[in-house]
């Protein structure tokens, strides 16, 4: 009886034992694994300048659902360029693909569904994407960065946007776009 007991008392510390030695090492290589992410993830800074041209004979802007009087759910479909320098003329890096629709009934706030897709050097061939409210007459813009590819798997950071130029008549507009992202 004794030793029956003894054995049961010995299975249950046995246990015991194994569970807390099996969370601990858990714990365990739940830390390394956090400190390498860590290591590994790096930042990026990037610097572009977005064109947007909604009218001329080769528009990259199109309106692909009309709004109401004011405007509200209005969306153009997008493939916007990307350039190194503000002039539309200067080094191509990549192309805004992607629409954005007036998300606001009251003033002119953008919803931007907008995927960066990048051509040039490093970059080449990987993309960020941007969802985001997009409140036009405000100086300066932030909108998150959700994610990305290539170079930019498992992106996440936010970009600073400012508009440089925009014509009242036509309403071609530059932008100018500070992405800062982190990604491993
Ligand atoms: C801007 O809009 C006009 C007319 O709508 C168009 O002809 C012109 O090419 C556009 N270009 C630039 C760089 O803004
Ligand atoms: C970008 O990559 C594509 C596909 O690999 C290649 O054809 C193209 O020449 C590259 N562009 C630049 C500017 O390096
Ligand atoms: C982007 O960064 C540059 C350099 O730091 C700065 O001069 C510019 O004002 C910034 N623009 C935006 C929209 O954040």
């Amino acid at each position: 009886m004794t030793s029956f007991l003894s054995h049961r008392l010995f299975i249950l510390y046995l246990n015991i034992f194994t569970t807390l030695l099996a969370s601990s090492s858990a714990i365990f290589w739940e830390n390394i694994f956090d400190t390498t992410m860590k290591r590994m993830a790096k930042t990026s800074h990037l610097h572009f300048y977005y064109h947007d041209i909604p009218s001329g004979k080769n528009p990259t802007a199109v309106t692909i659902i009309r709004g109401n009087e004011l405007s509200f759910g209005a969306t153009y479909m997008i493939d916007d360029a990307l350039t190194e320098g503000p002039d539309h003329w200067s080094k191509l890096v990549g192309r805004a693909q992607g629409m954005y629709s007036i998300a606001s009934q009251h003033d002119i706030s953008l919803l931007m569904i907008v995927n960066f897709v990048f051509t040039d050097g490093k970059y080449n061939g990987s993309s960020l994407s941007m969802i985001g409210s997009n409140h036009v007459s405000e100086n300066v813009r932030e909108m998150p960065i959700v994610g990305g590819s290539g170079i930019f798997r498992l992106a996440k950071g936010y970009a600073l946007a400012h508009t440089i130029w925009f014509d009242q008549t036509n309403r071609n507009a530059t932008v100018e776009y500070n992405v800062t992202v982190q990604h491993f």
